[in-house]
């Protein structure tokens, strides 16, 4: 099943960033977009992602035209199908990492999974503020508040910038696992080409051309 069809993308802001972007990813794959710091990846994932709309170019989700969908419709797809992690992890501050799970999961009509928290490593301190919790952990609660959503479709821009290699190791096995239990998709940005080989594609984005690698 077609997740997602991105068709002739391009986009610029001050100077062009990149043109004729296409791509395609099917239900249980992933996909890595590696490439230098500056090179657009996260504007492309924001444009993939619903969040921006590119000055060329139109992206299918779950075979809908999104530039065709109202804000109610849009609103629905965001909140229910698609799982976004940035860099950094907007979670509330005032609030317990469990808290910040518990209004993801509340607005997705979604239950907190235990098993899930216990593979992440974060079931015991997770019932911290926010603020008590290391760069590592907060970033961790918030893959975790993303899963727990239960997404169709997965975007995840550097999401284990902050922890090292076996943590990260650990977190894209949970990733991967979860694809396959749920028939979902991923596409994922990092600097780390260990954990870009593991995906089913890899793309470069160098001057403002999308190559595939693998
Ligand atoms: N909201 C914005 N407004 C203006 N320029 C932007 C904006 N977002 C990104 N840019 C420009 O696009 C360039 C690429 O940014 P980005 O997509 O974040 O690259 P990457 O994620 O590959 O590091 C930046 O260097 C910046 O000049
Ligand atoms: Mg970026």
């Amino acid at each position: 099943m077609n997740l997602l069809k991105a068709t002739s993308l391009s986009h610029a802001f001050d100077y062009p960033l990149f043109n004729n972007v296409s791509l395609e990813l099917n239900a249980t794959e992933s996909m890595a977009i590696i490439g230098v710091s500056g090179s657009g990846k996260s504007t492309l994932m924001h444009v993939l992602s619903s969040m921006l709309v590119p000055n060329k170019g139109s992206v299918e989700l779950f075979g809908r035209k999104i530039y065709a969908l109202n804000e109610k419709e849009l609103v629905k797809l965001r909140r229910y199908d698609l799982g976004l992690i940035y860099q950094s992890h907007y979670l509330f501050k005032g609030f317990s990492g469990y808290e910040n799970l518990e209004v993801a999961a509340l607005m997705a009509n979604q239950t907190i999974d235990n098993a899930l928290l216990q593979s992440l490593g974060i079931d015991k301190v997770c019932h911290q503020k926010v603020t008590e919790l290391s760069g590592g952990q907060q970033q961790r609660v918030s893959i975790a508040r993303v899963l727990s959503k239960k997404p169709r479709l997965i975007f995840a821009d550097e999401p284990t910038g902050n922890l090292d290699h076996a943590t990260a190791q650990e977190v894209m096995t949970i990733f991967f696992n979860y694809l396959k239990e749920h028939n979902a998709g991923m596409i994922l940005v990092t600097h780390d080409e260990s954990l870009a080989a593991q995906c089913n594609h890899i793309y470069r984005m160098n001057d403002g051309v999308l190559t595939k690698v693998q």
